[in-house]
């Protein structure tokens, strides 16, 4: 996303939410956030409270990765839409909220997770990577003129 808002004559920092303390130098914020356990990540809901009158003042966009959306359905959208709210709730007009599918590596998980995983029979906690770059790089490019 960074490359192609760069690409497009963007001025573009891609840091970890809880390495920025001022929103000041930015004309425009792009939020994500991984879904876990059917909530944002804390640091992201974090970010959005302290830096809440900032990001009113200027066009914020927002997308999500999560495995519920390896199958991109109306019922899929909705749930994680759900699962954003806290995040949601932050951030006044988004210009465009986006959810996407994510990645699930076994190996990177701690032990009780890894265990869960294991023997997860939903296919919830399947391993794999299901990012989809095409449409990643195709909501990027999209956002541009309305970061502008
Ligand atoms: C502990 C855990 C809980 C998760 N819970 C959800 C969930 O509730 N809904 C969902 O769609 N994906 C869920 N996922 C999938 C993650 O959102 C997905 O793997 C994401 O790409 C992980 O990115 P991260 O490792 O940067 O957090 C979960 C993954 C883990 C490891």
């Amino acid at each position: 996303m960074g490359e192609v808002l760069s690409q497009a004559g963007m001025q573009v920092d891609v840091v970890p939410m809880r390495q920025v303390q001022d929103l000041a130098p930015y004309g425009a914020a792009v939020l994500g956030t991984s879904i876990r356990m059917e909530k944002p990540l804390k640091e992201a809901v974090d970010f959005a409270r302290r830096h809440r009158d900032a990001l009113a003042r200027m066009p914020v966009a927002v997308f999500s990765t999560g495995l519920f959306m390896r199958e991109d359905t109306v019922e899929n959208r909705e749930k994680t839409r759900g699962f954003l709210a806290p995040l949601l709730e932050l951030v006044a007009n988004p210009v465009d909220v986006a959810f996407f599918a994510g990645k699930l590596d076994h190996g990177k998980l701690n032990f009780l997770l890894r265990f869960a995983a294991k023997h997860d029979k939903t296919g919830a906690m399947e391993e794999g990577d299901w990012r989809d770059w095409d449409a990643i790089r195709a909501w990027a490019g999209g956002l541009s003129a309305r970061l502008l």
